[in-house]
């Protein structure tokens, strides 16, 4: 694998700050200057700063978020993050965000491929919303929700619609955009006062109470690689 993708996995920094130390000469493989195109393995030896460090095992962690807590590594103000909450020792990061009030399934993982694909429209994974909405919709604004509605930033892809109960909808979604769900909702008329995701990629969160999470198993991680095309 590339350097920076070595720091990276490692727990060194990101690939962008690991480029950054390859840069300035801090990185060492078996001995020599490493370059920003040195391809590394399990045999090779990396020092940052004179200190071995060594890549770790790829992690896959699935998360149930609780409200109130934000989807990324570190917050500038100082609010809990979804990263915090998953004690793990590699540094794993979201694939895709939820919102700060937003609940349900979140992945995290140091597999930045797999994560890359995951997050990439052009894969698609489903992703299940429960919203709770003002109002109920009636059939023509569901209808409307699964054909593709114009948002700013274009018109989104056909979905998945339907009523639970009334107030609350079920939304399957196929891509990601910054959001969505609450945009589409208030698009048609009913803006989401709770919104929750209950499946990500064909991961629910049975066992699983708000704040905990688990890794995934060997049998989840194979259907994701195949969900993405990488298997
Ligand atoms: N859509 C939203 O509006 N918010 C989320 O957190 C996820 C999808």
């Amino acid at each position: 694998m590339r350097l920076n993708a070595y720091l990276a996995r490692a727990g060194v920094a990101s690939r962008r700050r690991s480029d950054e130390l390859i840069r300035t000469g801090r990185v060492r493989v078996n001995g020599e200057p490493g370059e920003l195109n040195t391809v590394v393995g399990a045999r090779d030896v990396v020092e940052v700063d004179g200190e071995r460090v060594s890549a770790q095992p790829l992690v896959y962690v699935l998360l149930h978020k609780p409200a109130g807590v934000v989807t990324t590594a570190s917050d500038p103000h100082g609010r809990p993050t979804v990263v915090g909450l998953v004690e793990h020792e590699a540094r794993v990061v979201p694939v895709g965000r939820l919102d700060a009030d937003t609940t349900g399934a979140l992945l995290l993982t140091n597999d930045g491929a797999l994560a890359h694909r995951l997050a990439h429209p052009r894969y698609g994974v489903p992703k299940v919303y429960e919203a709770e909405v003002e109002g109920t919709p009636a059939a023509a604004a569901l209808a409307t929700l699964r054909e593709g509605i114009a948002l700013e930033d274009g018109r989104t892809a056909p979905a998945e619609a339907r009523l639970l109960a009334p107030g609350l909808v079920e939304l399957v979604l196929h891509e990601g955009r910054k959001h969505q769900v609450k945009r589409m909702l208030e698009a048609v008329g009913h803006p989401v006062r709770r919104l929750h995701r209950s499946r990500y990629a064909g991961l629910d969160l049975d066992g699983l109470e708000p704040g905990t999470w688990r890794e995934l198993t060997r049998e989840e991680v194979t259907a994701l690689r195949r969900e993405s095309g990488l298997a």
